[in-house]
């Protein structure tokens, strides 16, 4: 965060109006107490994108992108925060003083100079590949691979020559630092020296959106043995000040403009090069680790459905079914393509051709036909017993399902094969569904694309989120709340940082700035609590409400102490907290 006092960020924000900015960019109307319009962060029919001119805010209810004026720029125009900030600036004639540099410089110049430093190395990675004797090894692999020169250049293949300090001495000489390189993944420690990291290997440089070379994969070339030392197939550059593996995904950068109605997903390097090599250009992949949140979010800013093509292993079945609980937690839709006869989409994509590969994607089942289909194949339906376990487990798929119609249909087809009634069906999927539930609830209920990090704490994070937008809105929910539930109390790391700044603003008799207390916020925590201020919730009982939340926390919070004690064999704690419990349990 920059240094720049909240003065003078406060007195930027309030001489530019964000519904003014916005509106070059999206066409807005006003609808209540918002404008709204399609959001220009993802691909919508119908406008879920929300400003609010007196908090000054953006959020988009669709792909829940959100924010300050500030942080709308930093998306829209590539730029970082203190960048953007200088923009609103100079556009309201507002100038900032030269000597109050911002803290966050040394990082961003350190960035910079990262960037810089892979930039260089991509291209040195390439030249060997593709112009010196040294990449000899590297092209005839990539020949091998059926890997053409313009597939090549495309992705700026590239390769690491058998040299233990070839790009070391390339960089050095160019006036990079070996602590540079270091800090850019690009060098290692052997015996307190820096050698290169990637070495015999054939180099996938990873690209992100604004064309930056943020790390690099490295292939080994087959049969390459040293010392009867067999090195992993595969090498990756560590997370770095620009690289983070969990929240990119490689080709996106190529995906991008192909991909609004669908993307595929796999696992490969390899993979997302054979298919856009043959033509089918909307595909990208994760770097190596299983999809997260992060990752999940991003690819729905660009595409409405995902298709997942993970390797036909126990593996990839197993990563299939944890994406597909990723991407609906976020509120994503995805598909399954099943590959028969290929260990991967490379292999059956050159095995099998464009045609074919095209034909897997026509008949990919809906994630949740998909995930049914699984669950099928446990029982045996010439059975009873077969037949009510399927039921009973396909319901908590079912219980998921956002949508009616979807709903219906399944039940039906379910029904069908069964002979189960549907009442009886969904009756199980209302009790699945109800056990998930805060009674007394609001009346609309507002799909954010955040879910907290600990997944065993969703619905208190759920329940947390609501207390603290309703202590937002009112001062007299803060005062209801203030000695029962302490910033420190929340559970959510991100709701108890927001939360301090709230009260601490309560405390000291401030206005809630919401443009300028989102403004402490990194931009994708911002998606987060732009959201919050944005609530669209009503409640109807506004203090029960509370009471209510409040209480459903501090039991959950009691259950995890009460399982502790009970590990821990503690009878005396034991007792007390089982008191609480029965106390808390009554109110
Ligand atoms: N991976 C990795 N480190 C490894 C192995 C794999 O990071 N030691 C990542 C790579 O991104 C790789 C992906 O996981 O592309 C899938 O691994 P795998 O299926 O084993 O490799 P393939 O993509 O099939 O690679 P190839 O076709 O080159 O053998
Ligand atoms: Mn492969």
């Amino acid at each position: 965060m920059p240094k720049y006092s909240d003065e003078l960020i406060n007195e930027i924000f309030s001489q530019n109006d964000i519904v003014d900015y916005v509106s070059q960019y999206v066409k807005l109307k006003k609808n209540g107490r918002d404008y709204t319009g399609l959001c220009p962060f993802h691909k919508e029919k119908s406008p879920s994108f929300h400003v609010n001119q007196e908090k000054q805010l953006f959020h988009c209810f669709g792909c829940g992108a959100g924010g300050n004026l500030v942080q709308f720029v930093m998306r829209t125009e590539g730029l970082d925060f203190v960048e953007a900030l200088k923009l609103m600036a100079d556009r309201a004639g507002i100038i900032l003083p030269e000597n109050d540099e911002p803290v966050d410089d040394k990082l961003y110049r350190k960035k910079k100079r990262i960037l810089e430093i892979n930039k260089t190395a991509a291209r040195f990675y390439y030249e060997i590949l593709t112009k010196d004797n040294l990449g000899k090894a590297g092209l005839e692999y990539l020949k091998k691979r059926a890997i053409d020169s313009n597939t090549i250049t495309k992705f700026g293949l590239g390769y690491a020559p058998d040299i233990f300090d070839a790009l070391k001495k390339y960089m050095n000489r160019l006036g990079f630092t070996d602590s540079e390189l270091l800090d850019a993944g690009l060098v290692v420690l052997r015996n307190g020296k820096a050698v290169d990291k990637f070495r015999a290997r054939v180099i996938f440089p990873i690209i992100d959106l604004r064309g930056n070379v943020i790390a690099f994969g490295g292939r080994i070339i087959e049969n390459i043995q040293k010392d009867g030392y067999k090195p992993p197939k595969y090498l990756n550059s560590p997370d770095t000040p620009v690289f983070n593996k969990g929240k990119n995904l490689f080709s996106l950068n190529l995906a991008k403009k192909d991909c609004s109605e669908n993307c595929i997903l796999c696992e490969g390097y390899m993979d997302v090069i054979s298919v856009y090599k043959a033509g089918i250009t909307n595909i990208t992949a994760t770097l190596g680790t299983a999809l997260t949140e992060d990752q999940a979010k991003l690819l729905m800013k660009y595409t409405d459905e995902i298709l997942l093509c993970y390797d036909g292993d126990e593996a990839g079945q197993a990563a299939t079914r944890r994406a597909i609980d990723v991407i609906t937690s976020v509120g994503g839709k995805c598909r399954v393509m099943q590959l028969k006869g290929a260990k991967d989409p490379d292999e059956y994509i050159n095995k099998n051709g464009p045609a074919m590969f095209k034909e897997v994607i026509k008949n990919s089942l809906a994630s949740t036909e998909y995930l049914i289909s699984l669950i099928r194949k446990k029982y045996n339906l010439d059975t009873e017993d077969g037949k009510i376990l399927f039921v009973e487990e396909a319901s908590t798929v079912l219980s998921k399902l956002q949508n009616a119609i979807e709903t219906d249909a399944y039940i039906k087809k379910i029904s069908d094969e069964t002979e189960i009634s549907k009442e009886a069906i969904y009756a199980e999927i209302r009790k699945h569904k109800s056990s998930g539930k805060i009674a007394g609830g609001p009346k609309r209920t507002v799909r954010t694309n955040f879910t907290a990090k600990k997944q065993e704490s969703g619905i208190v994070a759920e329940a947390e989120r609501k207390l603290l937008s309703l202590i937002i809105e009112s001062k007299a929910s803060y005062n209801a709340v203030k000695n029962d539930f302490l910033p420190s109390d929340y559970s959510n790391e991100l709701l108890g940082k927001l939360a301090e700044i709230v009260y601490g603003c309560y405390e000291r008799g401030e206005p809630i700035d919401s443009a300028v207390i989102t403004s402490k916020f990194s931009s994708d925590e911002a998606d987060y609590v732009s959201g919050i201020f944005c609530n669209l919730e009503t409640y109807t009982d506004e203090k029960n409400t509370i009471a209510q939340l409040v209480n459903k926390i501090k039991i959950h919070n009691l259950d995890i102490k009460i399982e502790q004690a009970k590990k821990e064999g503690d009878v005396l704690k034991l007792k007390e907290l089982l008191d609480l419990r029965l106390r808390l349990g009554r109110e």
